[in-house]
Protein backbone atom coordinates (compact mmCIF):
# COMPACT_ATOMS: atom_id res chain seq x y z
CA UNK A 1 0.00 0.00 0.00
CA UNK A 2 3.09 2.44 0.92
CA UNK A 3 4.81 1.50 -1.69
CA UNK A 4 1.42 2.27 -4.01
CA UNK A 5 1.19 5.59 -3.11
CA UNK A 6 4.74 6.62 -3.32
CA UNK A 7 4.46 5.31 -7.29
CA UNK A 8 1.49 7.64 -7.54
CA UNK A 9 3.46 10.45 -5.74
CA UNK A 10 5.91 10.18 -7.99
CA UNK A 11 3.80 10.22 -10.72
CA UNK A 12 1.66 13.18 -9.69
CA UNK A 13 5.01 14.73 -8.95
CA UNK A 14 6.94 13.76 -11.70
CA UNK A 15 4.54 15.45 -14.31
CA UNK A 16 3.71 18.32 -12.58
CA UNK A 17 7.41 19.41 -12.81
CA UNK A 18 7.89 18.20 -16.35
CA UNK A 19 5.20 20.51 -17.77
CA UNK A 20 5.62 22.04 -20.40
CA UNK A 21 5.41 25.59 -21.47
CA UNK A 22 1.59 26.58 -22.90
CA UNK A 23 1.68 28.08 -26.54
CA UNK A 24 1.91 31.83 -25.89
CA UNK A 25 -0.05 34.76 -27.68
CA UNK A 26 1.56 36.08 -30.63
CA UNK A 27 0.69 40.60 -29.67
CA UNK A 28 -2.16 41.25 -32.65
CA UNK A 29 -0.57 44.27 -34.04
CA UNK A 30 3.59 44.85 -35.02
CA UNK A 31 5.55 45.82 -38.31
CA UNK A 32 8.79 43.99 -38.63
CA UNK A 33 11.29 43.01 -41.21
CA UNK A 34 11.23 39.25 -42.53
CA UNK A 35 13.82 37.37 -44.89
CA UNK A 36 12.43 34.58 -46.53
CA UNK A 37 14.81 31.80 -48.30
CA UNK A 38 12.68 29.91 -51.05
CA UNK A 39 14.54 26.76 -51.03
CA UNK A 40 13.29 25.94 -54.89
CA UNK A 41 14.33 29.60 -56.60
CA UNK A 42 17.92 29.66 -53.93
CA UNK A 43 16.90 33.63 -53.33
CA UNK A 44 16.72 35.38 -50.55
CA UNK A 45 14.11 37.98 -50.60
CA UNK A 46 13.54 40.69 -48.24
CA UNK A 47 10.89 42.29 -47.06
CA UNK A 48 8.87 45.27 -44.39
CA UNK A 49 6.11 43.69 -43.02
CA UNK A 50 2.97 45.54 -41.57
CA UNK A 51 0.95 43.06 -39.80
CA UNK A 52 -2.56 43.41 -38.27
CA UNK A 53 -4.41 40.13 -37.06
CA UNK A 54 -6.90 42.21 -35.28
CA UNK A 55 -8.26 43.34 -39.15
CA UNK A 56 -7.13 40.25 -40.74
CA UNK A 57 -4.89 42.55 -43.26
CA UNK A 58 -0.87 42.77 -43.96
CA UNK A 59 1.15 45.00 -45.80
CA UNK A 60 4.61 43.40 -47.12
CA UNK A 61 6.45 45.93 -49.25
CA UNK A 62 10.03 44.12 -51.30
CA UNK A 63 13.13 45.34 -49.50
CA UNK A 64 16.21 45.59 -51.90
CA UNK A 65 18.91 43.75 -51.08
CA UNK A 66 22.27 45.80 -49.47
CA UNK A 67 23.01 47.59 -52.50
CA UNK A 68 19.91 49.34 -52.22
CA UNK A 69 19.04 49.62 -48.48
CA UNK A 70 15.77 50.11 -47.93
CA UNK A 71 14.44 50.78 -51.73
CA UNK A 72 10.56 49.68 -52.00
CA UNK A 73 9.75 47.84 -55.44
CA UNK A 74 6.52 46.58 -55.08
CA UNK A 75 4.10 45.67 -52.30
CA UNK A 76 1.60 43.13 -51.63
CA UNK A 77 -1.62 44.50 -49.68
CA UNK A 78 -3.49 41.50 -48.33
CA UNK A 79 -7.05 43.14 -46.71
CA UNK A 80 -8.41 38.87 -45.94
CA UNK A 81 -11.64 40.96 -44.44
CA UNK A 82 -12.38 42.22 -47.71
CA UNK A 83 -11.37 38.93 -49.35
CA UNK A 84 -8.97 41.36 -51.36
CA UNK A 85 -5.16 41.20 -52.69
CA UNK A 86 -3.18 44.20 -53.91
CA UNK A 87 -0.53 43.60 -56.34
CA UNK A 88 1.21 46.87 -55.94
CA UNK A 89 4.28 47.97 -58.55
CA UNK A 90 5.79 50.71 -56.52
CA UNK A 91 8.07 52.57 -59.03
CA UNK A 92 5.44 51.79 -62.13
CA UNK A 93 2.76 53.14 -60.26
CA UNK A 94 0.63 50.08 -61.03
CA UNK A 95 -1.52 48.14 -59.41
CA UNK A 96 -3.36 44.73 -59.58
CA UNK A 97 -5.48 42.90 -57.57
CA UNK A 98 -7.09 39.42 -57.09
CA UNK A 99 -8.51 36.93 -54.01
CA UNK A 100 -5.99 36.25 -50.87
CA UNK A 101 -4.80 33.42 -49.44
CA UNK A 102 -6.93 32.08 -46.26
CA UNK A 103 -6.20 34.51 -43.24
CA UNK A 104 -2.88 32.77 -41.58
CA UNK A 105 -1.69 34.62 -38.00
CA UNK A 106 1.72 34.31 -36.87
CA UNK A 107 0.43 32.23 -33.86
CA UNK A 108 1.30 29.29 -32.28
CA UNK A 109 -1.75 26.99 -33.02
CA UNK A 110 -3.11 25.72 -29.36
CA UNK A 111 -2.57 21.70 -29.73
CA UNK A 112 1.53 22.51 -31.01
CA UNK A 113 4.24 20.35 -30.26
CA UNK A 114 6.37 21.96 -27.59
CA UNK A 115 9.91 21.07 -28.81
CA UNK A 116 12.28 22.72 -27.15
CA UNK A 117 13.62 26.16 -25.46
CA UNK A 118 16.90 28.25 -25.74
CA UNK A 119 18.68 31.02 -25.37
CA UNK A 120 19.47 33.25 -29.20
CA UNK A 121 22.97 35.14 -28.96
CA UNK A 122 25.86 35.41 -26.38
CA UNK A 123 25.97 36.61 -22.69
CA UNK A 124 24.73 40.08 -22.30
CA UNK A 125 22.73 39.96 -25.54
CA UNK A 126 20.33 37.11 -25.14
CA UNK A 127 16.48 36.63 -25.77
CA UNK A 128 15.21 33.60 -24.49
CA UNK A 129 12.48 31.50 -27.58
CA UNK A 130 10.57 28.19 -27.47
CA UNK A 131 10.17 26.24 -30.62
CA UNK A 132 6.52 24.92 -31.61
CA UNK A 133 6.14 22.16 -34.05
CA UNK A 134 3.53 20.57 -35.71
CA UNK A 135 4.67 17.26 -35.11
CA UNK A 136 2.67 14.32 -33.67
CA UNK A 137 4.90 12.33 -31.02
CA UNK A 138 5.24 8.91 -33.04
CA UNK A 139 3.01 9.23 -35.73
CA UNK A 140 3.84 12.41 -38.06
CA UNK A 141 7.07 14.49 -38.47
CA UNK A 142 6.98 18.04 -38.67
CA UNK A 143 5.56 20.36 -41.65
CA UNK A 144 6.01 23.57 -39.44
CA UNK A 145 8.27 24.91 -36.85
CA UNK A 146 7.88 28.33 -35.37
CA UNK A 147 10.03 29.91 -33.17
CA UNK A 148 9.06 32.55 -30.65
CA UNK A 149 9.86 35.06 -27.97
CA UNK A 150 9.34 33.35 -24.47
CA UNK A 151 8.42 36.92 -22.88
CA UNK A 152 6.51 38.27 -25.59
CA UNK A 153 5.57 35.92 -27.62
CA UNK A 154 7.47 38.05 -31.12
CA UNK A 155 7.97 35.32 -34.38
CA UNK A 156 11.75 34.67 -34.43
CA UNK A 157 11.67 32.60 -37.26
CA UNK A 158 9.89 30.24 -39.50
CA UNK A 159 10.13 26.93 -41.36
CA UNK A 160 7.57 25.23 -43.89
CA UNK A 161 8.13 21.67 -45.08
CA UNK A 162 5.36 21.39 -47.96
CA UNK A 163 6.68 17.82 -48.97
CA UNK A 164 9.51 15.62 -47.63
CA UNK A 165 10.46 14.11 -51.06
CA UNK A 166 10.89 17.41 -52.46
CA UNK A 167 13.54 19.55 -50.76
CA UNK A 168 12.44 22.21 -53.03
CA UNK A 169 8.86 22.77 -51.23
CA UNK A 170 10.68 24.62 -47.98
CA UNK A 171 10.53 27.76 -47.31
CA UNK A 172 12.28 29.32 -44.05
CA UNK A 173 11.45 33.06 -42.70
CA UNK A 174 13.55 35.13 -40.07
CA UNK A 175 11.77 38.07 -38.45
CA UNK A 176 13.18 40.47 -37.11
CA UNK A 177 13.79 44.45 -35.94
CA UNK A 178 10.12 44.07 -34.34
CA UNK A 179 8.11 46.75 -33.56
CA UNK A 180 4.83 46.90 -31.73
CA UNK A 181 1.75 48.23 -32.98
CA UNK A 182 0.91 49.82 -35.98
CA UNK A 183 3.06 52.93 -35.95
CA UNK A 184 2.20 53.79 -40.14
CA UNK A 185 -1.28 53.14 -40.30
CA UNK A 186 -1.22 54.40 -44.10
CA UNK A 187 0.63 51.33 -44.52
CA UNK A 188 -2.60 49.45 -45.11
CA UNK A 189 -4.32 51.98 -47.59
CA UNK A 190 -3.80 51.25 -51.00
CA UNK A 191 -2.55 53.91 -52.74
CA UNK A 192 -4.90 56.26 -55.21
CA UNK A 193 -4.18 54.37 -58.63
CA UNK A 194 -5.81 51.07 -57.13
CA UNK A 195 -8.88 52.48 -57.16
CA UNK A 196 -9.37 51.54 -60.50
CA UNK A 197 -7.58 47.93 -60.69
CA UNK A 198 -8.48 45.30 -62.44
CA UNK A 199 -8.44 41.63 -61.20
CA UNK A 200 -5.85 39.76 -62.64
CA UNK A 201 -3.65 36.77 -61.56
CA UNK A 202 -1.27 37.63 -59.25
CA UNK A 203 2.00 37.93 -61.56
CA UNK A 204 4.50 36.96 -59.35
CA UNK A 205 4.44 33.86 -56.28
CA UNK A 206 3.37 35.89 -53.22
CA UNK A 207 5.47 35.79 -50.45
CA UNK A 208 4.58 33.23 -47.82
CA UNK A 209 4.55 35.87 -44.98
C1 LIG B 1 7.00 47.30 -62.38
O1 LIG B 1 6.45 47.51 -63.67
C2 LIG B 1 7.42 47.59 -64.69
C3 LIG B 1 6.70 47.94 -65.97
O2 LIG B 1 5.59 47.11 -66.18
C4 LIG B 1 8.16 46.28 -64.80
O3 LIG B 1 9.15 46.37 -65.78
C5 LIG B 1 8.81 45.98 -63.47
O4 LIG B 1 9.41 44.71 -63.52
C6 LIG B 1 7.78 45.99 -62.38
N1 LIG B 1 8.45 45.81 -61.12
C7 LIG B 1 8.07 44.91 -60.26
C8 LIG B 1 8.85 44.85 -59.01
O5 LIG B 1 7.10 44.20 -60.46
C1 LIG C 1 -3.95 19.99 -34.16
O1 LIG C 1 -5.30 19.98 -34.54
C2 LIG C 1 -5.51 19.90 -35.95
C3 LIG C 1 -6.99 20.05 -36.22
O2 LIG C 1 -7.73 19.17 -35.43
C4 LIG C 1 -4.95 18.58 -36.46
O3 LIG C 1 -5.13 18.48 -37.86
C5 LIG C 1 -3.47 18.52 -36.14
O4 LIG C 1 -2.94 17.29 -36.52
C6 LIG C 1 -3.23 18.74 -34.64
N1 LIG C 1 -1.80 18.90 -34.45
C7 LIG C 1 -1.14 18.27 -33.46
C8 LIG C 1 0.33 18.56 -33.37
O5 LIG C 1 -1.67 17.52 -32.68
C1 LIG D 1 15.24 21.11 -56.67
O1 LIG D 1 15.62 22.20 -57.51
C2 LIG D 1 16.85 21.98 -58.17
C3 LIG D 1 17.20 23.27 -58.91
O2 LIG D 1 16.10 23.72 -59.65
C4 LIG D 1 16.72 20.80 -59.11
O3 LIG D 1 17.98 20.56 -59.75
C5 LIG D 1 16.35 19.58 -58.30
O4 LIG D 1 16.12 18.48 -59.16
C6 LIG D 1 15.09 19.84 -57.48
N1 LIG D 1 14.87 18.73 -56.61
C7 LIG D 1 13.71 18.09 -56.54
C8 LIG D 1 13.65 16.94 -55.59
O5 LIG D 1 12.75 18.42 -57.21
C1 LIG E 1 -10.91 55.53 -62.23
O1 LIG E 1 -11.86 55.48 -63.28
C2 LIG E 1 -12.75 56.58 -63.31
C3 LIG E 1 -13.81 56.34 -64.37
O2 LIG E 1 -13.20 55.87 -65.55
C4 LIG E 1 -11.94 57.87 -63.55
O3 LIG E 1 -12.81 58.98 -63.52
C5 LIG E 1 -10.92 58.01 -62.43
O4 LIG E 1 -10.08 59.13 -62.70
C6 LIG E 1 -10.05 56.78 -62.33
N1 LIG E 1 -9.20 56.89 -61.14
C7 LIG E 1 -7.89 56.73 -61.19
C8 LIG E 1 -7.18 56.93 -59.87
O5 LIG E 1 -7.28 56.44 -62.18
Amino acid sequence: MLRVSLVALLVCCGTTFAQTPAPCMTPEQFTMRASQYDHKDDVINRFYVAYDSLNKRRAIFEEQDVVIPGRQFREFLILNNDNLMYEINLSQKTCTKSMPRPWRPYAIPANATFETEYYIGGPGEQVFATEWSDRIPYRQREYWIGVFSANNCFPIREVIIADYRNVNSTITSNFYDIVEGIPNPNDFIPPEYCQNATFAMPSVKVPYL
